[in-house]
């Protein structure tokens, strides 16, 4: 499939990183609004570059738009490129209004045009190990998740001198402006909706606790950096999502059965070990002394472990950025073009990004809506994969 990239900025490298690990995507070209950028990402790359939006989605033989761009393009990017017959693999998340990820999807759907959004975590071999092992009944009925995306206090780290391979500025300013609910919930909010299928009600809490960011932006400008996320599925299960800027990183998922639990301690590694626990924490082991012994040092532990039985993953390693974003990023529009060739719905499609979107924008702007707060998008939820 012959895709283009639109927006050339720090996440674009890492599509670029990950580029090798799907034979079946085809780089047609690129476009950033920003001529030095292109330019720049260009030769260090050694892609052909558009002159601008127009000319790219001229190309008729280009199948698919991977819209790159910041989260206030998204909508006008992706609706231009569907406009022009391209499918869109899209940056999360769809559109920074309800309304206008909804009309995306809609037009999508008119056309026969396939459109999704990142993050594609839940295709990642840690992700698709944990969803197989609850499918399979390894943790019984399961009752309760908990998701951590804390990244800590990085507006006061150096990351002025953050650069991506070939030298796009992290941008700060515009990670501030959208919200680290918004920038980073979906990661499990994915897995979450992946496992356990669409949300009933949740209720939500939102602030802002920092209102300086060394950035120089207004707090007016700044959105808020910390919320925490409670999540009723329509299949029973209940989950907790907390996303900030202040406590130090931790992005552990706890999945929690009847029979047992699932952990893993970092869900943006593509191979984040997956640990299976009994039900009351332990770790289960072919010998079962050795999960006593684990027990019982940990109660003089300053810390808890997760050790237990580590599920299989894939033999076969992706390649993947080697930074904390250890996510083959260019996994999600691979799986949506295999499924567009082979004629059948891609794992993550239309309805299911909306949903995550939605789920997204209200968990940042909690404090805008009254609570609980019942979805008005869903998905068909398949449990096989
Ligand atoms: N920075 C990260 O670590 C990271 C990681 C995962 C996902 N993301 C997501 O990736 C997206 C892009 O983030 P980024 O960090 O690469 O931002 P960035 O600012 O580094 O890059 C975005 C690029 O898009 C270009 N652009 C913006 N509007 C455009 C338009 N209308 N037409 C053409 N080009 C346009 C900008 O000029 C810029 O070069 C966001 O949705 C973000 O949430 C970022």
């Amino acid at each position: 499939m012959r895709i283009a990239i639109v927006g050339c900025g720090f996440v674009a490298d890492y599509y670029m990183t990950t580029l090798v690990n799907h034979a079946n995507l085809v780089l047609v070209g690129v476009f950033d609004r920003s001529e030095e950028r292109a330019r720049v990402f260009c030769e260090f790359h050694r892609v052909p570059r558009f002159a601008s939006l127009d000319e790219l989605l001229a190309v008729p033989d280009l199948d698919m738009v991977l819209n790159l761009t910041n989260p206030a393009s998204h909508y006008v990017v992706s609706k231009a490129a569907l406009e022009a017959g391209k499918h869109v693999w899209s940056e999360k998340p769809l559109a920074l209004d309800l309304g206008d990820a909804e009309d995306l999807v809609a037009t999508a759907r008119q056309r026969g045009l396939r459109i999704a959004s990142a993050p594609a975590t839940v295709l990642g071999d840690s992700a698709m190990a944990m969803r197989r092992a609850i499918g399979e009944g390894a943790i019984g009925r399961v009752r309760l998740a908990y998701a951590e995306m804390e990244d800590s206090m990085v507006f006061r780290e150096d990351h002025r001198k953050w650069r991506s391979r070939s030298g796009a500025p992290w941008p700060a300013e515009d990670e501030f402006a959208t919200g680290s609910t918004l920038e980073h919930a979906g990661y499990y909010l994915t897995w979450l909706c992946g496992f356990f299928g669409p949300v009933e009600e949740m209720t939500a809490f939102a602030a802002r606790l920092f209102d300086e960011k060394n950035t120089g932006q207004a707090p007016s400008e700044l959105a808020n950096d910390f919320s925490v996320t409670c999540l009723r599925f329509r299949s029973g299960a209940v989950a907790r999502l907390t996303c900030g800027l202040a406590a130090p990183v931790d992005r552990s998922l706890h999945v929690i059965g009847d029979e047992g639990i699932l952990s893993i301690s970092d869900g943006w590694n593509n191979r984040s070990p997956v640990f299976l626990r009994d039900k009351h924490g332990h770790a289960t082991s072919r010998l079962p002394k050795l999960g006593k012994v684990l027990a019982v040092t940990e109660r003089h532990l300053p810390f808890r472990q997760w050790m237990g039985r580590r599920l299989a993953l894939p033999k076969q390693k992706a390649e993947t950025p080697p930074y904390a974003s250890r996510i083959d990023f260019m996994r999600g529009p691979g799986a949506m073009a295999e499924a567009i060739s082979d004629g059948r719905p891609p794992l993550i499609d239309a309805d299911f990004s909306l949903h995550v979107t939605e789920l997204s924008l209200v968990a940042q702007n909690a404090d805008h809506y009254a609570m609980p707060y019942r979805p008005r998008s869903t998905f068909t939820h398949s449990a096989s994969v």
